[in-house]
Parts: C-alpha cells; sequence; structure tokens
C-alpha cells in the first residue's frame, strides 16, 4: 500500500513546513488536541496513551506536523485506503482513495494556515502518492471546516441525515466533501481568500 513515505518530505508552501510527525512532537499536537475549541469537532481521543497509538507511533505515519516560523501550529491527517469495488476487480481499488482531516491551534485560526496546509495535503495526495479521490468528512454544524474544504476546492457531495453522533450534542448531519485527481490537475489552485458558501 502506498504510503505518505513515498512522497518527499518535508513540504514548504508559502508561510509553513509540512513533515510526517516524529515522537518529539507529539506534546505540541497533544496540546492542540486538547483544546476546547479543537476538541469540539474532531473525532477526539481517550487519553495520551491512545493518542499516541493513533497519531504518533502509526508505522507507517499518517499524521503530518505542519510548522510555521519555528512553531507547530496544527496537524493533517492524510490516510490512504481502499475505493469500495465489485470482487473482480478489488486490485484495482487498493490504496487509491484518501481520508484527509486537520486540525489547528485556535492562536493561529483565521490567517488562511489551515487552507495553505491542505492545499499542499492534496497535491502529496495527487500529485506524490497518485490516489484519485480523496475526500474529507465533517459534522454539518462545523462550517470553519467546511470553508476549508470548499476553499480548496472540495466538492459536497451529500449530507447525512442525523448519522453522526456528537458527545455533547445528539446526534448530527454529516457532511462528506470530495475532490478527484482529474478535477485537482484540471482546476487552477486555489487562493486561501478564494469563496466558500458555508
Ligand atoms: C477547521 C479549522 C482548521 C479552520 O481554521 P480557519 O482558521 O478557519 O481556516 P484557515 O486557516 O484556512 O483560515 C481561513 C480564514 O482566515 C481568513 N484569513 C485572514 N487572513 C488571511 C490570509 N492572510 N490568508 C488567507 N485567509 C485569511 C479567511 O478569510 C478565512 O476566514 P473565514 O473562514 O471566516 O472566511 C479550525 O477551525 C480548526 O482547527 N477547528 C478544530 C478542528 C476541526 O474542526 N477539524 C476538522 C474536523 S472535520
Amino acid at each position: 500500500m502506498t504510503s505518505l513515505l513515498d512522497a518527499s518530505w518535508p513540504r514548504t508552501t508559502e508561510r509553513l513546513t509540512l513533515r510526517p510527525i516524529t515522537a518529539a512532537d507529539a506534546d505540541d499536537v497533544w496540546r492542540i488536541r486538547c483544546e476546547p475549541a479543537v476538541d469540539e469537532w474532531t473525532g477526539g481521543v481517550l487519553d495520551r496513551i491512545d493518542f499516541d497509538l493513533r497519531f504518533v507511533e502509526t508505522d507507517p505515519p499518517e499524521t503530518v506536523v505542519v510548522i510555521h516560523e519555528g512553531r507547530l501550529i496544527g496537524d493533517l491527517w492524510l490516510c490512504v485506503t481502499n475505493a469500495w469495488a465489485q470482487h473482480p476487480v478489488r486490485d484495482e481499488a487498493q490504496g487509491v482513495e484518501a481520508v484527509l482531516g486537520w486540525c489547528f491551534d485556535p492562536a493561529v485560526h483565521g490567517r488562511g494556515f489551515a487552507t495553505e496546509a491542505v492545499t499542499e495535503g492534496l497535491h502529496v495526495l495527487f500529485d506524490e502518492l497518485g490516489v484519485r479521490r480523496v475526500k474529507a468528512e465533517a459534522f454539518a454544524d462545523n462550517l470553519p471546516s467546511r470553508r476549508v474544504m470548499e476553499r480548496v476546492g472540495m466538492r459536497h457531495e451529500g449530507t447525512g441525515v442525523a448519522d453522526s453522533l456528537h458527545r455533547d450534542r445528539g446526534w448530527l448531519d454529516g457532511v462528506t466533501y470530495a475532490l478527484l485527481a482529474d478535477e485537482w490537475r484540471d482546476r487552477s489552485h486555489p487562493s486561501p481568500d478564494s469563496h466558500a458558501s458555508v
């Protein structure tokens, strides 16, 4: 299966550096994920041991840290997976999809860093790892995250009615956004300021 280690690292964008997580990053990423404004909308982690297992010690890594001016400000989760396929053609569907997620320090929200990093994540997934479809999911009420999806050009493909259980808010609608490799290559790359409708 294709993994993040098949891409070239570190990556640099106009303001950011991205690279796979190491054990030395764990405290910073954990702190950000524990911020109430972040923890509100993520899948959540049970405790630090669970966090380390799921985000730091994954082999190969699936978490990429985002650095701005020497400081870790967020992380992306890039998970290459298989597409659904009928049995006779299932080999063709191995490792051709990816799920993309993100968390950023509330101290840097509202500056376009997430959009800039996610755009680079799409570049890695499509242009270096060769996946054919990238999807992202969120609670429908998570409007900042949906705006990131729309700014990077992902398409709202569906809303599941009351399909996602939030620990405090109960059953909420969930949204799926996605982008195909052909669409990524056809479109001009978005700017962080490009229009988002939610
Ligand atoms: C989702 C999340 C990363 C979005 O953060 P964000 O700061 O809104 O997104 P960006 O970094 O791309 O910044 C974009 C915003 O900065 C503004 N901005 C200000 N200066 C800017 C600049 N120089 N360049 C670009 N955008 C700028 C944009 O207008 C935009 O504001 P808007 O969304 O109100 O229109 C953040 O809310 C978060 O970490 N949430 C918790 C975790 C989470 O929900 N993860 C996803 C689970 S599905």
